[in-house]
């Protein structure tokens, strides 16, 4: 298995049946070259013109993202497209470097030694090559439709131009094939350069889920990444815009806007505005991306090109891969389930229970270490002195909790005085659990991330909900005043913090139903990452 691969595409209309083997070889970055309807590797591309050969094979590049989607969700597929725009370039730059050649027909051995050696610029020492040959041999008759994405199959248009200066804007939250097919129809009508606008966090705070998004620099790296990836031919100008019409507004280059049909309103706002400024209209181009990708996707991958709910999409997602614990057992799996108050993490937890986890809870588990002859009765008494307790001498929680909410010291006091003992607990816990036939155990707890307990845990599952919806429901739930319920949420890590160390994130903002399903796709995601994880 190699990491980064590269296609050589000859015959487009068969990538469907070769797709499910390219998984068998690459398992993260698959690089896809298109040389429509070569017989030879070195033979000298037809003279077409950039527009034409563009306009030919543009279709192909939307129709190759739409079927990797549905086939390689695992793989970040990234079409090349310099040696489209200009059919001349022999040789292949990529920002990685390639480990194995994938061909979809037989090479001559020299032509492919030749290929390796001179057009590949960036790939190891021992890239190897594949023959994906389907069917193996003969049966030149379907080879003979592959080829439809060749000149001689479309018509020219009149309508298509390229332009020197091309814009394009959007959020960008985590590349999918609906952010890379928008690129790439800029990309391929671009002949200078390109300017990329990418919606600043600060803009998008008024937004459900907002801190699901990551943050603008780490967004623009992976669209520079992207595109000088596809053509490092271009120019790009990546910027931050505050605004929906960011450098519209006042660049006089700009010739042409590339906008989904989502988004194409705001394309007109653009130029209502350069009216008003006396700046020339922009050309509008309209990629229909739904119509692009649904074709081919299943339901799941149709929600997660929809942009209305772009964020939606990643709850219950494996937003990164959990880091390596080498010190940790690895029996069972621990998944640390945090949250702030009243996000709903007990429901979260009722529901992994129900698909088979152990379940234990820290927060409740907290309440046995300080009853009357526990372990760290005493020390807290000793501490907060008598008035903290009732009438039957046990510790009342709500007259230590209006202590150490409202004062940060004596919260630390008190965290350093339970949580070892707690420690020790859960620890126990977690193996009486296993011994019970758990093979994953939850582990349920607010402080997970101030305890520094996440490095006692396999991975993070964080629950979030808006902030002003859980100050309601904290104030419902424990009668208290509006005040007191933000002093307490303010004394857990905030959503934004939660989903920097989380490695899956869910929401019990909508119904029970929509939580449950949420979970239900976390834990089947899990169950393949442990069962490929065990491959290892
Ligand atoms: C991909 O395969 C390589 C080599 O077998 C392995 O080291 C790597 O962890 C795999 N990566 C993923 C994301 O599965
Ligand atoms: C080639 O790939 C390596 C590692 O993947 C990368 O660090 C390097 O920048 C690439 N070289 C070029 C010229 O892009
Ligand atoms: C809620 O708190 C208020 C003020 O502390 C108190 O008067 C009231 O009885 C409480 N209600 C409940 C249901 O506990």
């Amino acid at each position: 298995m190699a990491r980064i691969g590269l296609l050589v595409l000859t015959k487009p209309t068969k990538l469907e049946r070769i797709l499910p083997a390219i998984n068998q070889h690459v398992n993260s970055t698959l690089y896809v070259q298109l040389y429509p309807g070569r017989r030879r590797l070195q033979s000298l591309p037809s003279s077409s013109e950039t527009v034409l050969n563009v306009q030919h094979h543009g279709p192909a590049v939307i129709s190759i993202y739409s079927q990797a989607t549905a086939v390689c969700h695992n793989l970040d597929v990234r079409v090349l497209l310099a040696g489209i725009k200009d059919p001349f370039i022999s040789t292949i730059q990529t920002r990685k470097q390639i480990e194995v050649v994938i061909f979809d027909c037989l090479f001559h051995k020299d032509e492919v030694d030749n290929f390796l050696k001179s057009c590949l610029l960036n790939a190891t020492q021992t890239c190897h090559v594949v023959t994906l040959n389907h069917p193996p041999h003969g049966n030149n008759v379907v080879s003979g439709m592959a080829e439809s994405f060749s000149i001689d199959g479309i018509l020219p248009n009149k309508e298509f131009k390229m332009y020197e200066n091309v814009v394009v804007g959007g959020t960008f939250d985590r590349l999918h094939t609906g952010h890379k097919i928008l690129l790439s129809e800029a990309v391929l009508r671009c002949t200078r350069k390109l300017t990329v606008g990418v919606t600043d966090t600060s803009m998008l705070k008024y937004k459900l889920l907002w801190e699901l998004i990551e943050p603008c620099s780490d967004r623009m790296c992976l669209l520079e990444d992207f595109l000088q990836d596809i053509d490092p031919g271009l120019q790009y100008d990546i910027v931050p815009i505050y605004d929906p019409l960011g450098p519209t507004r006042e660049d006089p280059n700009f010739q042409m806007i590339v906008v989904s049909t989502e988004t194409y309103k705001g394309g007109l706002k653009v130029n209502e505005c350069r009216c008003q400024n006396n700046l020339p209209i922009l050309d509008i181009h309209t990629v229909d991306i739904l119509e692009a990708v649904s074709e081919r996707t299943c339901d799941e991958e149709e929600d997660k090109i929809s942009s209305s709910n772009n964020r939606m999409r990643l709850l219950g997602t494996r937003l990164r891969v959990p880091e390596a614990r080498p010190l940790l057992s690895r029996k069972p799996y621990v998944i640390g389930l945090t949250g702030n108050i009243a996000s709903g993490k007990s429901s979260v937890g009722e529901h992994l229970r129900n698909l088979g986890a152990g379940l234990l809870n820290c927060d409740i588990l907290a309440h046995g270490v300080y009853t009357k002859g526990q372990t760290c009765y005493e020390s807290i008494v000793q501490h907060f002195g008598k008035e903290i307790l009732d009438d039957d001498e046990e510790i009342n929680r709500k007259a230590l909790g209006a202590i150490v909410f409202k004062n940060k010291e004596q919260l630390d006091k008190l965290n350093g005085l339970v949580w070892p003992v707690l420690l020790d607990r859960v620890k126990g816990q977690i193996k009486a659990l296993f011994e019970a036939g758990h093979q994953i155990v939850v582990m349920e707890a607010a402080v997970l991330l101030q305890a520094g307990w996440d490095k006692h845990v396999h991975e993070i599952w964080a629950c979030i909900i808006p902030p002003e919806e859980a100050v309601k429901r904290l104030q419902e739930r424990n009668n208290l005043t509006e005040s007191d319920a933000r002093a307490r949420i303010a004394a857990l890590p905030s959503n934004t913090e939660l989903v920097a160390k989380a490695h899956v994130v869910v929401s019990t903002y909508w119904s029970a139903t929509y939580t449950q399903k949420q979970v239900a796709k976390a834990w089947k995601a899990l169950q393949l990452y442990l069962t490929d994880n065990a491959k290892l």
